[in-house]
């Protein structure tokens, strides 16, 4: 049984590979590599002394997967293969709409056609929209405030509608809350190009001075001490996630699940950078800054579903959070020096 991963080379892709081949699980990434290098395959099979196939190409390319499909044996697949930028998908809603939405159906129809129903399906906190309550469960009402959630909530009911159709589709939908850290090794971590949109990544580079400070975006909110407030979660415990998720479906009714992969603590940005500073001994130059447009005061999880049903709990902390992502920075700077 060998499972896909596509957008296998990206942030979570990767340690969910990492993870997997832990266990001694066979895998194929398969990705376009447009947000990802494929270094990270040398540096996959480093950590786990597996060797890890990738297969280069894109997920709107039907006969590309199904050539995969059969030449892997995959009877599963977890689908990480997306654009996520939110500024980017209100300026270029087409890309959006045919990567991730277009993308998605091309890969279901290759699963169908291969016979592989399992699918496990990145899908975001972002589909809650504004919330209406905290913390946000499963039964919270979904809606979108820009096109990439609305990306997210289109798959999500696209996904609904085929499982509804043939019951023999076993499908997860996890809504990640903020992924942050890295794996122990330092060597996989989250790299994007250009300035960060996200705090984390923000914060590790201010600490290493690539960028002079970090703008903290609204310090007025209805919170603690004013900044935003969010559910980071350990990128290794979203990874235990996606494994136990993967076995449930394989078990039990229904056809489709859905479940959110969060801690249930939120902690504001100011939070984020004293944890920051301490756990890892480094200065984080920041100012208040206007708030960002569409950011809502606060968002955490409800992961009591997620506990009752798959057993899983996040179980790494703030400080891991914090030391993973600063030694995935200085691993990257060494190895840039280099
Ligand atoms: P990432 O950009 O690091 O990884 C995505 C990978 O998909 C990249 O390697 C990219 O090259 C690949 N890809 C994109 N389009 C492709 C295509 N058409 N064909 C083949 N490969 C393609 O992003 P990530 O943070 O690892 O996110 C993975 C998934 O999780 C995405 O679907 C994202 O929307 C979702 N998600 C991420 C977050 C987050 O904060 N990181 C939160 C919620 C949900
Ligand atoms: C976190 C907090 C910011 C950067 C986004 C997407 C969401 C999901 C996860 C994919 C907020 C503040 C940030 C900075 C700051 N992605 N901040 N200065 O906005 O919760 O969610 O990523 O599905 O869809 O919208 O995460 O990391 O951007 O922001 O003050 O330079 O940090 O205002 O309060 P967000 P984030």
């Amino acid at each position: 049984m060998t499972i896909m991963l596509t957008g296998g080379t990206g942030y979570i892709g990767s340690h969910v590979a990492a993870t997997l081949l832990s266990t001694g699980q066979p895998i194929v990434c398969f990705d376009n590599l447009a947000n990802s290098d494929a270094s990270v395959i040398d540096r996959l099979e480093a950590i786990t002394g597996a060797s890890v196939p990738l297969v280069v190409g894109d997920i709107r390319d039907g006969q590309a997967l199904r050539q995969a499909m059969t030449d892997h044996a995959v009877t599963a697949v977890i689908h990480f293969a997306g654009l996520k930028a939110v500024g980017e998908s209100v300026a270029e809603p087409m890309k959006y709409y045919n990567n991730n939405v277009g993308g998605t159906l091309s890969l279901v129809e290759a699963m169908a056609d291969c016979g592989a129903k399992t699918l496990v399906f990145s899908s975001s906190a972002t589909v809650y929209g504004q919330p209406q309550y905290l913390p946000l469960d499963e039964d919270h009402p979904t809606s979108a405030t820009n096109p990439y959630g609305r990306t997210k909530l289109m798959i999500e009911e696209m996904l609904a509608d085929i499982a509804a159709a043939d019951p023999a589709w076993r499908i997860a939908i996890l809504r990640y809350f903020n992924p942050v850290g890295a794996h122990d090794s330092g060597l996989i971590g989250e790299n994007p190009n250009g300035i960060p949109n996200n705090l984390m990544p923000f914060i590790t580079r201010v600490a290493a001075g690539r960028l002079a400070e970090l703008s903290v975006f609204g310090a007025d909110y209805d919170t603690p001490d004013g900044t935003g407030v969010r559910d980071y979660i350990h990128v290794l415990d979203l990874a235990d996630g996606h494994v136990v998720a993967l076995d449930a479906i394989g078990q039990a009714e229904p056809a489709l699940s859905t479940w959110n992969l969060g801690t249930g603590q939120g902690y504001s940005v100011l939070d984020m950078v004293k944890a920051f500073e301490r756990v890892n001994g480094v200065s984080i130059p920041y100012r208040i800054a206007p708030r960002r447009d569409g950011d809502v005061a606060s968002c955490y999880a409800s992961p009591e579903r997620a506990a009752r049903e798959l057993g899983w709990t996040a179980s790494r902390d703030l400080d891991a959070m914090c030391a993973s992502s600063w030694r995935f920075e200085q691993t990257l700077a060494m190895r840039n020096s280099a």
